[in-house]
């Protein structure tokens, strides 16, 4: 087994984490969601939008955590984004919240994925997060047994349609 290291995203490495969050929403989303539901999420310049995502993310950096996995030889593998939301009505009300989870295909089965995840919780509880949330597309096999791996369950079911 390979060793994987975990380090946090520096604006450095924004080249590596266009390349695995174009992977994971073009490439991996194209090859896996059903054809109905990437027809609604087309957008009109995927790179252009990542672009303004990181942005967006280097605005308000201290509410947003981006962890990088990298192998033996220093590639960067794998990538998690995750952030801090607070809803004041409930009880456990500070959520953190990830969207972006993607290992390399080359790279997968090897704990890089349970690494990051685990780094990253523990980032929001340093942060005083009390529960965590993410969600996938229906039938995302491996993105649901991770999340079960790491000890989620399946808490709701999304809908959508064309008009
Ligand atoms: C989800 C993902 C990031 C996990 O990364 P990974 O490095 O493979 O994860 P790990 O090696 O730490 O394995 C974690 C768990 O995932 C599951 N898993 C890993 N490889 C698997 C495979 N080939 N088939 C089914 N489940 C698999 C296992 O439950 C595993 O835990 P276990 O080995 O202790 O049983 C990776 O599979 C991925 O990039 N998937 C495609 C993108 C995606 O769906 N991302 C999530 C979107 S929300």
């Amino acid at each position: 087994m390979e060793n994987i290291s975990i380090t946090d995203y520096t604006p450095a490495g924004r080249p590596d984490l266009l390349r695995l969050l174009l992977a994971l929403q073009r490439d991996y989303f194209a090859e896996n969601a059903e054809m109905q539901f990437q027809e609604l999420r087309r957008e009109k310049d995927t790179a252009r939008s990542y672009e303004k995502y990181l942005d967006h993310i280097a605005e308000g950096k201290d509410d947003w955590k981006i962890l990088i996995a990298r192998n033996e030889s220093g590639r960067a593998v794998g990538m998690i984004i995750g952030s801090i939301s607070e809803d004041e009505e409930l009880v456990l009300g500070k959520i953190g919240q990830f969207e972006d989870w993607f290992v390399e295909p080359d790279a997968r089965g090897n704990g890089a994925g349970m690494l990051l995840y685990h780094e990253l919780e523990k980032w929001f509880k340093e942060k005083g997060c009390q529960q965590v949330g993410s969600d996938t597309w229906q039938g995302n096999q491996l993105s649901i047994k991770a999340h079960e791996r790491a000890g989620f369950f399946v808490s709701g079911v999304k809908f959508s349609k064309k008009l």
